[in-house]
């Protein structure tokens, strides 16, 4: 065994303007009155179409922009896209409408040159937004690019958690994370499902990640699954049934292939209680 922990790196030579920037986008946040369309159009505008910046309005309707051009800064606003969820039936609209810029923000920021890889900003930023969106968001969230949600609203995060790039987050149902969650690269938690017969026939499931989890790359974990403490889902497995406390899971559909060797006695073996948990 390697052990191996993160590299601290030197700061980048615009550190002092990736801090003031944060700040300011920070302080905005902070604001209880900011109206957060429009917040979430000028942080766009000002990174990728400057040139428009003082003149947005005239520019989105003025015929001498070329038509393409006007869309894309039409785009900026939260209020000229839909996205997916709010297709939803059961998409509860106040909430929705109240994340949905900060939800556009987070994915349009990650599509620019600017931002996407650039790891050290992208953790930054998208730290200061998730408290803004999920119902509860725990110290030191970070999470790399290309993450989406569904409704955002619908997540509850613990402490140090880690989400790794081109994760899918569908918290329909709900996700609930505990402290020191991992999920990795590619991975997919699910909270609703469809009725084979159906689809329109739609269940909704809170998925529970306790703490500890370590969900791999590319896997799949299903509506409703309770992965309990320190569990551990393989690569590319798909877990369709609850996974018990410090095993790994592997396959399709994921079964226990060992218990972790630092699991406590009597600990592992067994699904977590409601008293386990204190509920
Ligand atoms: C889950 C994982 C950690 C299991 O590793 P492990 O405990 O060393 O398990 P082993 O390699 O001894 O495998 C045990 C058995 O499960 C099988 N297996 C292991 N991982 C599997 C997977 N992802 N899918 C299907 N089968 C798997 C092995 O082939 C072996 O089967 P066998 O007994 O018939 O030969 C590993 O396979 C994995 O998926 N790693 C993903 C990468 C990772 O570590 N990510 C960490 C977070 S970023």
């Amino acid at each position: 065994m390697v052990l191996r922990p993160l590299r601290t790196l030197p700061p980048t030579a615009d550190a002092p303007i990736a801090d003031a920037w944060l700040e300011r986008i920070a302080a905005s946040l902070a604001d209880p009155t900011l109206d957060r369309a429009r917040f979430c159009r000028e942080v766009l505008c000002e990174l990728a179409y400057p040139h428009y910046v003082a003149d947005w309005a005239t520019a989105v309707h003025d015929a001498a922009v070329p038509l393409g051009t006007r869309l894309a800064l039409a785009a900026l606003d939260p209020r000229n896209v839909t996205l997916e969820p709010e297709y939803y039936a059961e998409c509860d609209d106040e909430k929705f409408q109240r994340v949905k810029p900060l939800l556009w923000l987070w994915y349009s920021f990650d599509r620019l040159p600017l931002a996407g890889q650039n790891v050290d900003l992208g953790v930054r930023f998208r730290r200061l937004l998730a408290p803004h969106i999920f119902k509860r968001c725990g110290e030191r969230f970070k999470a790399f690019q290309h993450v989406e949600f569904s409704f955002g609203y619908n997540m509850e995060v613990g402490d140090d958690v880690v989400v790794h790039r081109h994760v899918l987050l569908d918290d329909r149902g709900g996700i609930v994370m505990g402290n020191k969650v991992s999920v990795s690269d590619y991975a997919n938690i699910y909270s609703h499902t469809h009725s084979i017969v159906d689809q329109v026939d739609v269940t909704n499931a809170v998925t529970v990640l306790e703490d500890g989890v370590r969900i791999t790359y590319h896997a799949t974990v299903l509506a409703g699954v309770r992965v309990c403490t320190e569990g551990m889902v393989g690569a590319s497995a798909v877990a369709t049934k609850d996974v018990r406390a410090y095993h790994v899971n592997v396959g399709i559909p994921a079964k226990s292939v060992r218990v972790k060797p630092n699991a406590p006695s009597g600990t592992a073996d067994r699904l977590s209680t409601s008293a386990d948990r204190g509920e």
